[in-house]
């Protein structure tokens, strides 16, 4: 980030053309920000770098990463389709007018009531993930009187550099059917049979936070001999590829984040080489980005309640939020970076580590972040927040979950309210004999 563009001449820090410090004003903190214009960038440059650029493609954004209905109204506008995961998801594209046709429907462990629901809804590909959803969704679909477009999704067999928590494409994963045995040769020949299922092709997704692409490509290798051999001994020609998302985002102030083609035009060069050699026709293609497009778009914005130095060994900011509107730092080990939104123009001569306030000594945001001396009261912006953030969010320690700010030019609308206390017992009933 460079440090002029987003700085005014009050030396508050500006973040999609707005006073952040002004924002945590108006609308109270915590509070997410989204910037509908950095939004907007990284859906053009998936358009402008690959679905200009390669023939019968699509991109699909994984909602899992932000969800709200604003956000499927902007995704649908940009021409992108949706990857959803589980009813809740369905239930707010449906809700935002999102067309059905444009979205996958994923997930390892569906109900029958949410198969049905996307069977009723018309989604365009339902993606299943073993062999006992492809008998739940035949027997849903012959009740419905329904005919599905489906994808099976593989996994792969490779390990990607992330996380462990965040690897899903590796033999053993809980996701897809594994390429070892013969249950996904299983599955093809049960669904050519099947007069209720029109298998189009395969999904994988190896993992999430990807910064080199050889995985990717591996992965692309490994699908484009699997789908050969499927048409060699079944005769079944492949006609769809989905490859899933996983590319990262540089949390670092001084890194940069790969561009998507760096990814897409290694794969598709791979994919159309080895589809050309195996004598195969190179499917449609499908790819799910979802923190690339949403997380540099997002800022969380704190106000430090508390400082507390132990002398000699740490001083401690603690905010108005922490693990519950942000569990990356104490699930993953995420790292992130702050800013202290009003003293932009002030030396960084102090190192704090920012707590959350929960009842955790896990909650902690951030460890010795560079900053001005901070003050009780001072608003701190955590950069990098938009993606699994507010979709990961929970009520722990009954904190209310913050509101979301979408901000565009000229305009800063709430787009998800706070909650308030009274919403923090909706749904809460005592029994007659605790009255
Ligand atoms: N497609 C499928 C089938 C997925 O499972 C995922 C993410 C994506 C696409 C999008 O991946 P992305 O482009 O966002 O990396 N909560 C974790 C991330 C979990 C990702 C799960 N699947 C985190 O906060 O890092």
């Amino acid at each position: 980030m460079s440090k002029r563009e987003h700085i005014n001449e009050k030396g508050h820090f500006l973040f999609g053309g707005w006073d952040t410090v002004e924002l945590a004003g108006r609308f109270g903190t915590p509070l997410y920000v989204l910037s509908e214009e950095k939004i907007r960038e990284r859906c053009r440059a998936v358009r402008s770098t690959f679905l200009n650029r390669w023939e019968n493609v699509f991109a699909v954004y994984a909602g899992k990463a932000f969800l709200p209905l604003a956000m499927c109204k902007i995704v649908q506008s940009e021409g992108l389709g949706l990857d959803l995961v589980s009813g809740g998801e369905l239930y707010t594209a449906l809700a935002a007018g999102f067309p059905p046709e444009n979205t996958f429907f994923h997930g390892n462990g569906k109900t029958k009531e949410e198969l049905r629901f996307a069977l009723s809804s018309g989604v365009g590909r339902i993606v299943v993930d073993g062999m006992s959803e492809l008998e739940t969704l035949e027997e849903e679909a012959a009740a419905a009187g329904k005919q599905p477009a489906i994808l099976f999704r593989v996994t792969p067999g490779v390990d990607a550099h992330t996380h462990k928590y965040i690897l899903t494409g590796h033999t053993g994963s809980k996701f897809g059917f594994p390429l070892a045995g013969d249950s996904l040769k299983e599955a093809v020949r049960r669904a050519c049979a099947s007069e209720r299922l029109r298998l189009k092709g395969f999904h994988f997704h190896i993992g999430s936070q990807i910064f080199e692409n050889t995985s990717h490509v591996m992965a692309v290798e490994i699908m484009t001999q699997t789908m050969a051999g499927f048409k060699r001994e079944l005769g079944f020609v492949t006609e769809e590829l989905n490859m899933g998302g996983g590319y990262g985002v540089e949390f670092a102030p001084d890194g940069e984040t790969p561009r998507i083609d760096s990814f897409t035009d290694a794969m598709m060069r791979a994919l159309e080489e080895k589809c050309r050699t195996a004598g195969i026709p190179r499917p449609r293609v499908i790819i799910e980005p979802g923190r690339w497009i949403v997380s540099e778009a997002g800022i969380t914005l704190y106000t430090v309640q508390a400082m507390k130095t132990i002398d000699g060994i740490v001083t401690y900011a603690s905010v108005d939020g922490g693990m519950t509107d942000n569990p990356r730092p104490s699930l993953y080990g995420a790292k992130y970076w702050a800013v202290a939104a009003g003293k932009m123009d002030q030396e960084a001569t102090a190192t704090v580590t920012v707590a959350g306030r929960c009842c955790e000594s896990g909650d902690i945001l951030i460890e010795n972040l560079k900053t001005p001396p901070l003050e009780r009261g001072d608003p701190l912006a955590v950069l990098n927040t938009g993606a699994y953030t507010f979709s990961m969010a929970s009520n722990y320690n009954r904190l209310p979950r913050p509101a979301v700010v979408l901000v565009s030019e000229g305009k800063a609308d709430v787009i998800v309210a706070r909650q308030s206390y009274e919403d923090l017992l909706r749904g809460e009933v005592l029994p007659d004999h605790l009255r």
